[in-house]
Order: C-alpha cells, then structure tokens, then sequence
C-alpha cells in the first residue's frame, strides 16, 4: 500500500458559506486552474479542478482541511458481506489500469447499495481492515452493525451522481468535494500536444498543461475504465487520442502551428465527427501532434513543434507525416484504445503501415468534417488507428455507419473474387515484406477463394486515358497538389494571416513550416478556374479509374480489391534526413522513375474516393544505423475498393481476425 502525496500546495481553508469548491495553486496555469496531481503508490494520478460532488452538507463539516484518495463501489446486493467487497475490489482491478487497492488504505470509501440493503459485520471488519478513514453509505444502508471504529460516517444523499471507481476526496470547514481522477502516463513519445478531461455536466472538455518538467513531455490523463461500467453505449470507455485539426469545445486546436494557436479561441463547439464518437460513450484522453495543417512533411521538416517518437524498431524511423502523433501513440501506448488522424493523400494509410497498426481511410465524402482545418476537401477523410483488429471493426462500424448521402456500407452477397495486383508498385524492395505480402494474398485466395489478377497500370491508364495531364505524372501531381494548395490557402492560410496582422500589428506574416509557407505561397497565384480544373482533373480520373480499374458491382460490391503497400516495402525510413541516403534506407517519399506509374500508390484511392483498409501482417528485419543491431519493421498490406465498399472491406478485416490472420498488434519497439 502507497501513502498519498500531494505534489502541490495544500487545498486552501475556506469558509462553508463559499459553496464553489475552492482550491488553491495548483499544477495547471491555464483553464484547470484548481486541478493537482499526486502520487500514490508507485504511480501519479491527477484530479481535474471541476467537481462532480461539492458542496456543505449538514454532517460533512470539518474543522482542518483533508484531501484523501476515494473509491466508489457500488453493488446490487441486499446483504453487503466482506466477501462482496473483495470480490468487487478484485473485479475492479483486474478490469481497471486506473483503480488500485492503494486507494482505499487512508482513504475515503463510498458505498453504493440498494434501498433497504444491510452490511454485515465482516463487511464492517473489512472496511477498518483496509484503514478506511471515511465510510459514506447511501442514504438508507442499515450499517448498525458498524460498530464506533474511529472511521468518519455520513450518508450519501440520494442526488450525489457518482459512478464506481477512483476519485479524490477533500472536506474541511467548505464541506465536501468530490473530484474525478486520471492515472497519469508521461507521453515519452512526445505524440500528444496536451491531454484532456471531460468537464463532469458539460460537453467541454478541459485541456491539461501538464509536463514533466525535464524534457517536457505532456502528462496524459487516463480515465478509469470503471467510470463506464454501467454505461450501456457501444463505446462507453473507449479511449480516444485525437488529431490536433479537429476541434474539441473548450480545448485550444493548434493544427501543428504556434501561430494559429497563438490567434484562435479554443472551439466552443466539437467537431460533428468526433461528436458522435463522444455520443456513443468514447472520451478523449488529449490531442495528439500533425504536421502543420495536415501538410505533407518529412520529420526534418517539423519545426513548431517537434516530431513524434516512431516506438518501432530503434525509435528513429518516420511514421509518416500529418497523423503521426495519433499514430505513434497506439502503437506506443496501452493504454489508449484508439487514435483518430485524418487521410487526405495518405495520413493514415502511411502512418498506419509504418507502426504496423490498423488504419482506414473511409469512403471520401461519409464524414461530416465541420469542426475539422481543412487540407484539401474534395479528397479529406477522417480516419483512425488501432491496434485490436475487433475493437477496429466495430468502431468503424458504428463511426462510420450510414448517415450521409454517401453510403459505407453498400450490400454485397459474398467477397470479391479478384485481387488486383497492380505490378506496377511491385516487388516490394525488401524481399522478405515481399514473402510476407505473398503469404497474406495466398491466405485471401485459399480462405476466400479469390484470384490474383496482375495489371500494369501506366499501361491501361495510356491505353485508355488520352488526357496527357492524367497520363503524364508530373502534371498530375501539380494539379492533385493544388487540391490542397488552393483549400487549405484560403480557408486556413488567408484568415490566419489576418488575425495575426489584427494580433500583432506591425509583426508582418505568421511564421509558418517551410511545406505550407511555400504552398501558401504558391496558391496566392493560383485562381478559381485553376482550382476548378484541378476538381475536373481528379474527377476525370477518377470516373476512368472506377470504370475501367475498380469497378463497383452489385454482388461482392467491388468487383476487386486492389492491395498495395503505404509503407516503405521493408526499408527503414528515418527521422533523420541524412541517413535515408545510406544503402538499405530509403526516403518515404519516393521519386517516380521515368516509365514508371503514373502516380504514388496512395493517390489511387484519394483521387477516386475509394475506402483503403490498412493490415497490419508481420514484420521484417534491418540493420538499424542508430542502435548499431538487428531490428523489427512491420510491414502491412492495404486493401483497397470501390466507394461504399468500407462495409465490406471491414467484413473481411472481421474474417481474418477470426481466423486468426489478422492479429493484435503490441505496443512498443516490435508489433509482434
Ligand atoms: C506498480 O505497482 C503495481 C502493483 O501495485 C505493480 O504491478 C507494477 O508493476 C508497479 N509498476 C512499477 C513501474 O513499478
Ligand atoms: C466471491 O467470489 C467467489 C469466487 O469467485 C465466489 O465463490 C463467491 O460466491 C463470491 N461471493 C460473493 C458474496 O459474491
Ligand atoms: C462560438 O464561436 C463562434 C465562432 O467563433 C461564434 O460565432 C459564436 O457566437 C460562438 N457561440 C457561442 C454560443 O459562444
Ligand atoms: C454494415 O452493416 C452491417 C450489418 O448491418 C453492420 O454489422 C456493420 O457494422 C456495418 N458496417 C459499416 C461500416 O457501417
Ligand atoms: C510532363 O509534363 C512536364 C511538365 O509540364 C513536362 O516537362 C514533361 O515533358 C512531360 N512529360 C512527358 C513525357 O510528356
Ligand atoms: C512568395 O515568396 C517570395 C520569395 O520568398 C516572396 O518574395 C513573395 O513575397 C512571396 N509571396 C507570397 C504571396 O507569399
Ligand atoms: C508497366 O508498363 C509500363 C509502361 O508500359 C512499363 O514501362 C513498365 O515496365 C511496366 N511495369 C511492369 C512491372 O511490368
């Protein structure tokens, strides 16, 4: 049993007659004025400033002030024995990393019972046992057998709304106040921006400016599993670490740029998307690192803030650009459940595969992204990672459920039977991700009994498109890159220029990343007609490819399903510019060589509006330049289908879970 330390200054005294709770200095300067953190046990926890219980209460006055760790237990038992509470304490602790039985030694213990219930001797010899300091029973519980023991009694009044599970108690001569609690992980990865705390009542969140004072990395405040016990919807509990560019009421959104975060209020209204996670019972745990408003970006290139920590392989590969952050915590971190970015050329797909997680990017136009900073929105999706291939098709499921014009989850009789192999992004460079990749497809063709079809596409594509700015690589990646120049200039670029001008008169342009300071610079120039032949560009594509490449159909929806790697075929890709030029690295983003396809394999589905489902399958070696020794880099496969056809793709996710093929991944240096 740990002792409670308080790691800041005592709660002040007040008087009773101030019935809003008030605490002093306190760890966090900014909106969670009156939070404060402790240690109990060999772990660090931390109470928000807002009160789910507070107030003065006829038998709760104290003369000296006492702040003790609470825990809630709540059972339907009319006979509450020592048995019950140990079974309950140990029910909790196995299904909470939060809960400990560190929180009931000093502490203070509320007991939920139903009416008219009793508690036993033994219960009343177990809660001295345990050193309880203050027993709370409902309003009603028969604790006559209770005998005088020097722990502190009064009832709980009826209209106290607490769930079971681990809280921070305080009362004194102000009463009494009830706070929640979050285990605290210090984000070694330095993936998150800050943490976040739902404000208990409200829909606000609060943001948690906590860092560990040597290196700085944020403290991430973990909610108790057992708060959502009795929470009867599909997500109660589940823990969410979201991309700084969608909005959160009440917390600052940064998009990756200390200017704009420097010019805009917090949100007073979340975003739609990540709303309906909110409703169907997920909590949000913080926000996490993207490269500045989405922009591509190589790690070198993260200058405003710094670049996440990849945790596989030797710490210092890429995991890709704008959700990095999102996805160096799920695979970094246990303790979050799944990690939201936003795929736009890639952003998921990319990161997904280079930590060897699950990842989708859903059917273009399925999401509502009010609330979200735009990159380039006719080919923005919002995405999400994890770990647990069930946990990741059931939140796809319900997130991205039909309720859009455009549909996710068109009907389909049985799988495709086509695997289309486009040859063109093939053999991988590492010829073991290679044997890996063979190994998964052979698996689709005996357990699904689907047949790998070989196309070239540059070859179609010319034999079919006459347009030379579609068949001519660098044409069509200008035109795809206006897409989001254009956008992300007028709707982020120009207001933030002049609400900084407004700010700070005099200071000139933001400052900005070197990516979108050029593509801002870039777009200035750009016209509505530019843009508008870039919409037709990508629309003319994509009417070829959905015709002649990945057909819908009516029976198996898509008539194939195109795989593809979104990672770096096997190689490690570092952090570090300089050694992507050694022999057996590579760069992430590869130049495409004369004669080779016309575009990078993860233009295919955000041109076409096409659902991408990244697998992860396995990892290969390589000789790490950073720890001198053999490493693990996972290596994943992507499949890829005609639009609506996330259903599906999820269905087969689902399949090859229960067979065993797709698996979940671990946390840390290696997947597997
Ligand atoms: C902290 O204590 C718990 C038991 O209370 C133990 O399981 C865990 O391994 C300890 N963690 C560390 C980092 O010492
Ligand atoms: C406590 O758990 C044990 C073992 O699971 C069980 O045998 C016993 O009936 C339980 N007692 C109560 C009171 O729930
Ligand atoms: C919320 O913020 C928007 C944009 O800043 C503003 O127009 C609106 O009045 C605010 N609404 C409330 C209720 O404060
Ligand atoms: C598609 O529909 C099925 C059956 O109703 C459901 O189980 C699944 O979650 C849905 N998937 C999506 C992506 O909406
Ligand atoms: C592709 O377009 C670029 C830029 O317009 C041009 O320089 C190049 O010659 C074209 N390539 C071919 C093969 O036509
Ligand atoms: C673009 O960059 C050039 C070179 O730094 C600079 O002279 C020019 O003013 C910039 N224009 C805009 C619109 O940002
Ligand atoms: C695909 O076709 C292009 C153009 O015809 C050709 O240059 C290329 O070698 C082909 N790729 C493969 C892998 O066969």
């Amino acid at each position: 049993m740990g002792s409670f330390t308080r790691l800041t200054a005592a709660i002040a005294a007040a008087v009773c007659a101030t019935t809003t709770a008030a605490a002093a200095i306190e760890v966090s300067t900014t909106a969670a004025s009156g939070a404060f953190a402790y240690t109990l046990g060999n772990a660090t926890y931390y109470s928000p400033a807002a009160a789910v219980v507070s107030g003065c209460f006829a038998d709760s006055k104290r003369g000296s002030t006492e702040l003790l760790p609470l825990t809630v237990l709540e059972t339907d038992q009319m006979t509450v024995t020592a048995d019950v509470l140990v079974n309950l304490t140990r029910t909790y602790a196995s299904l909470d990393d939060v809960w400990t039985p560190n929180f009931l030694s000093d502490g203070a213990l509320v007991l939920l019972t139903p009416p008219g219930a009793v508690l036993d001797a033994s219960a009343g010899a177990w809660i001295i046992a345990t050193g309880t300091r203050y027993l709370l029973p409902t309003t009603g519980l028969d604790i006559s057998s209770f005998g005088s023991s020097g722990v502190n009694v009064f009832f709980v009044p009826g209209s106290w709304d607490l769930k079971p599970g681990p809280y921070t108690f305080s009362i004194g001569p102000a009463g009494v106040t009830i706070r929640q609690t979050y285990a605290l992980h210090r984000d070694r990865l330095e993936a998150f921006v800050f943490g976040t705390t739902p404000v208990p009542g409200l829909s606000a969140y609060a943001q948690v400016d906590l860092v560990v004072s040597s290196y700085q990395d944020a403290w991430i405040p973990v909610p108790s599993r057992l708060y959502s016990l009795g929470d009867g919807r599909p997500l109660a509990g589940v823990r969410v670490a979201l991309k700084d560019i969608y909005d959160l009421e009440g917390v600052q959104t940064g998009g990756g740029s200390r200017s704009y975060a420097e010019v805009y209020a917090p949100p007073n209204k979340t975003a739609v998307s990540v709303q309906k996670l909110l409703d169907l019972g997920a909590v949000i745990v913080g926000k996490t690192k993207t490269s500045q408003f989405a922009h591509g970006a190589d790690p070198w290139q993260f200058l405003d803030i710094h670049y996440p920590w990849n945790p596989r392989g030797d710490g210092y590969l890429t995991a890709a650009s704008s959700s990095s952050g999102s996805a160096a915590a799920i695979a970094g971190y246990d303790w979050i459940d799944i990690a939201l970015g936003s795929d736009t050329r890639g952003s998921v797909r990319k990161p997904a595969a280079l930590v060897g997680s699950y990842g989708i990017r859903p059917t273009w136009g399925s999401m509502d992204l009010t609330g979200v900073i735009p990159l380039a929105t006719e080919m923005d999706t919002a995405g999400f990672f994890a770990r647990d291939p069930a946990l990741f098709t059931k939140v796809a499921g319900l997130w991205f459920h039909d309720s859009s014009s455009v549909p996710v989850n068109k009907t389909f009789t049985r799988f495709p039977s086509k695997i289309i192999y486009p040859v063109d992004y093939f053999p991988l460079r590492n010829p073991a991700a290679q044997t890996l990749f063979d190994s998964f497809l052979a698996t689709l063709e005996t357990e699904f009994g689907m047949l790998r079809t070989q196309i070239n596409l540059t070859t179609t594509l010319r034999s079919t498109v006459s347009d030379p700015a579609i068949t001519n690589s660098t044409t069509f990646q200008l035109s795809s890159n206006r897409l989001a120049e254009y956008v992300s200039y007028h709707q982020v670029g120009v207001p933030l220029a002049e609400k900084w001008t407004a700010a700070f008169p005099g200071a000139g342009y933001p400052p900005l990343d070197p990516n979108p300071r050029a593509a801002f610079n870039r777009s200035a120039s750009l016209t509505p007609s530019d843009y508008d032949a870039a919409v037709a560009l990508k629309n003319k594509f994509k009417d070829y490819f959905l015709s002649t490449v990945l057909r819908p159909n009516a029976e198996t929806c898509s008539e194939g399903i195109m795989v593809l790697d979104m990672g770096t075929g096997g190689l490690p890709s570092y952090r570090e510019q300089a050694l992507n030029a050694l022999p057996g690295a590579t760069a992430l983003s590869v130049t495409i060589p004369a004669g080779g396809p016309n575009m990078p394999s993860n233009y295919l589905a955000s041109t076409a509006g096409c659902p991408e489902v990244g697998i992860p399958v396995g990892q290969v070696s390589y000789r790490s330049e950073i720890s001198l020794q053999e490493e693990m880099i996972p290596v994943s496969v992507d499949l890829v289908a005609a639009p609506g056809c996330d259903g599906m793709l999820l269905e087969l996710t689902r399949r090859l879970a229960e067979l065993g093929v797709a698996k979940t991944v671990r946390t840390g240096r290696t997947a597997f």
